[in-house]
């Protein structure tokens, strides 16, 4: 029997289950995500890491309604507080886009529009969505950007997006998507173009906002060490699947699956004394007509000849983890390897 994880249990506030999402290309369909289940529990943060080309954008992109074409979504449900969201009319999606569920895009400078002050910008998000007054809506633009802890937030919101550096971007995009108060908020690689200073501090306002604010929290990242700062839960992506899900916990002491054990063999902080860091051979697959095998097989140390003949099984490890390979009951992986304080290596 499968076991259901807790939050899954009682009602989740995301749920997402089977989802393909399908690109028709020159040389064949790229299923580009290919069977992802995936919960998101009430003031819960839950966490996708993978590597470029895994699918976690896409995987936002299908949650948020927001794919476009070629790609569609073939196959799987995507529940929203027990709501079936491909049901809904495209007009009652896009009320429900920016509202009850919001999106921190990965490029902040391109998801913001050049030619308008970014006062503007999040004063039409709230028009969108609300019927407040004009001086309604400037109160709670200044109460928005004080809450995202910008200063002076009467000139920044008369500032172009170019005269702002690269933190309060993002901090302008994160007060656009909670302007309406959502209950989700996806943000997707929300940290990646700044420095690691600033990256703390948009790291800790997205804490903040789920502690305070009752926001559930989908951060998607390629960086386990800010998803496993900030998540209780992680989906481990591989190729447009799943590979491995567990607590941030879990994954760090006991990885299940050769894949999640060598992403964190590359962090930072698994590096031991002064040790090169490990790199994955190989480039993520792209997937098209989908053989019966492990997609991870040919970069993997521990593969055997059946993980390129058949489709892994999904194992199940107590309540939370399950990984999709062969050997996750008999390998003992390396977790991460955090160098000892007595040892020296730290200052
Ligand atoms: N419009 C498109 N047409 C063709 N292929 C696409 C399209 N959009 C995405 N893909 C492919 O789908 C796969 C998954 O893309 P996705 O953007 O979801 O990856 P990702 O995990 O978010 O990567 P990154 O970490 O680089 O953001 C990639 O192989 C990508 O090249
Ligand atoms: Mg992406």
């Amino acid at each position: 029997m499968r076991l259901i994880p807790i939050s899954a249990a009682t009602d989740p506030l995301l749920e997402v289950r089977d989802l393909q999402v399908r690109i028709p290309t020159r040389r064949g369909d790229l299923l580009a995500v290919d069977g992802v289940d995936l919960t998101v529990g009430a003031g819960e943060i839950v966490g996708v890491v993978g590597e470029s080309g895994s699918g976690k954008t896409l995987t936002a992109y299908a949650i948020m309604g927001l794919l476009s074409a070629p790609a569609v979504i073939s196959r799987g449900v995507i529940r929203f507080r027990g709501q079936d969201l491909q049901a809904l009319a495209a007009e009652e999606r896009g009320r429900m886009r920016g509202s009850a569920m919001s999106m921190v895009f990965q490029e902040p400078l391109t998801a913001l529009n050049p030619v308008f002050p970014v006062g503007t910008q999040i004063r039409d998000v709230i028009r969108r969505h609300t019927n407040l007054s004009d001086r309604s809506i400037r109160g709670r633009i200044l109460e928005l950007l004080d809450h995202v802890g910008i200063a002076g937030p009467e000139r920044v919101a008369a500032a172009y997006p170019f005269e702002l550096s690269g933190g309060m971007r993002q901090r302008i995009l994160i007060a656009m998507a909670i302007a309406c108060g959502p209950s989700l908020v996806i943000a997707d690689e929300p940290t990646t173009a700044l420095d690691t200073t600033i990256q703390a501090q948009i790291l800790e306002l997205l804490r903040r906002l789920v502690r305070d604010d009752g926001i559930s929290l989908l951060l998607i990242s390629h960086d386990f060490g800010i998803v496993a700062d900030l998540c209780q839960r992680v989906y481990v992506m591989y190729a447009g699947q799943v590979v491995e899900h567990a607590t941030a916990g879990q994954l760090f002491d006991r990885p299940r699956h050769p894949y999640t054990s060598a992403l964190l063999g590359c962090m930072p902080a698994a590096r031991d004394g002064d040790a090169p860091l490990d790199t994955i051979e190989g480039t993520v697959p792209t997937v098209i007509d989908p053989k019966a095998l492990c997609r991870f097989a040919d970069r993997c140390g521990y593969a055997q000849a059946r993980c390129t003949e058949q489709s892994p099984p999904r194992q199940t490890f107590g309540v939370v983890q399950d990984a999709l390979c062969f050997r996750a009951a008999e390998l003992t992986l390396p977790g991460l390897v955090t160098p000892s304080l007595t040892d020296g290596v730290l200052p």
